[in-house]
């Protein structure tokens, strides 16, 4: 099963590229310094192995889980991605509609193209992504907009605070010109009006602060996404964090970081059950979204394969996506002796001598 899943994302990537402009797959595919960490990142999560449970009853293959407090009906989430109009002109529309059929919740890009109701109007649970700008005014009118439109939390990005690599922004020049071009769709003119170029970048200089003024400005809950050690974990949660997301951005951020999959272990242990943690990068299988949640994560988000879906098949393709790593996730489950969601614990790794 590890070996067909693997080939249908690669497939399905193989696909996009195919059909999509060079420059926009340049971007989508887009990795930091030498692509060591996304190398890395589905191999590590290839690697880990179960020790599946005899005499369980894995007749109902229940994926439901909640994710603070939103029941849904897998723990497969789509990961805020930017851009997505450079993949479907519906862009959030199409993947909102996707992620309502999967049962499962959308994470929305500060960098969207579409107006905060347009998405909420699908009906999907979401969350939106922060990326701090350095006039702060903009970021809070940002998010005060995204709780009025019934975002259930914010995901506030900590590992981004300077682009990597010009490879990783689509130049405007190439940029099509359609009318879904704008990013940052939810400043108005007047946010922007008399401001600089220089007040949507991002801010250097973020501080632990950031986390309680966000919580208070939305009235909503804050999860850090970009977390790779313990000791940040720890800090984020007693500065009110009610969740973390170990990421490397999809390895966009730092060629040789470590991989999601090493850092997951001393997150959970730093954290206990004071918050939620959740994982994303490199998570390609119904297998690796298993080895994420007996490792201890609530939940996992997919990135670019659910860009491969819309860019192929638009809201059909990223539901197509959700829906068959859910359904490799039941497979896993009935093969290690999981009825639920919550039947997947961390016995039912493999441990090799030294801890993971
Ligand atoms: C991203 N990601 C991202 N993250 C974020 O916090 N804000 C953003 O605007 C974006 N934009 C974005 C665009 C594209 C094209 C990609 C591929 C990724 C990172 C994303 O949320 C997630 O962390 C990774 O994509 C997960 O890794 P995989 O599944 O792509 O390997």
């Amino acid at each position: 099963q590890r070996e067909a899943a693997q080939s249908y994302a690669d497939e399905l990537e193989m696909k996009a590229k195919a059909e999509l402009p060079d420059y926009v797959y340049g971007y989508f595919a887009g990795t930091a310094g030498g692509g060591e960490s996304v190398q890395d990142a589905a191999a590590h999560w290839d690697a880990v192995r179960f020790r599946p449970k005899a005499f369980t009853n894995t007749s109902e293959g229940l994926t439901r889980t909640s994710i603070l407090g939103t029941q849904l009906r897998t723990p497969v989430l789509a990961a805020p991605m930017a851009h997505q109009n450079a993949a479907t002109p519906l862009a959030e529309i199409a993947t909102a509609r996707a992620v309502r059929r999967a049962g499962s919740l959308l994470g929305v890009s500060t960098n969207t193209s579409v107006p905060f109701s347009q998405i909420a109007a699908e009906g999907a649970p979401w969350w939106f992504q922060v990326y701090v700008m350095k006039d702060r005014g903009l970021s809070s009118a940002l998010v005060e907009r995204a709780a009025a439109a019934e975002a259930k939390a914010l995901v506030l990005t900590v590992d981004t605070t300077r682009l990597a690599s010009s490879e990783l922004v689509i130049d405007p020049q190439l940029w099509p010109e359609t009318p879904g071009k704008r990013r940052l769709a939810n400043l108005l003119e007047e946010d922007l009006s008399g401001l600089s170029e220089d007040a949507t970048r991002g801010a250097e200089d973020l501080t632990l602060d950031i986390i309680g003024e966000l919580r208070e400005r939305s009235g909503i809950e804050v999860i850090v996404k970009g977390i790779l050690r313990g000791d940040d974990a720890r800090r984020a949660v007693d500065a009110g964090a009610a969740g973390v997301l170990v990421s490397t951005h999809g390895g966009r951020r730092l060629g040789k970081s470590v991989t999601s999959m090493q850092a997951l272990p001393e997150v959970v242990q730093a954290v206990g059950n004071d918050c939620e943690v959740y994982v994303d990068s490199g998570i390609r299988t119904g297998d690796h979204v298993a080895a994420a949640l007996a490792m201890g994560a609530r939940a996992v988000f997919v990135g670019r394969p659910v860009m491969w879906g819309l860019a192929t098949g638009g809201e059909d393709g990223a539901a197509a996506v959700l829906e068959r790593f859910t359904e490799e996730l039941r497979l896993t489950m009935a093969a290690i002796g999981a009825n639920t969601i919550r039947d997947i614990t961390s016995d039912m790794l493999w441990r090799p001598q030294a801890t993971c």
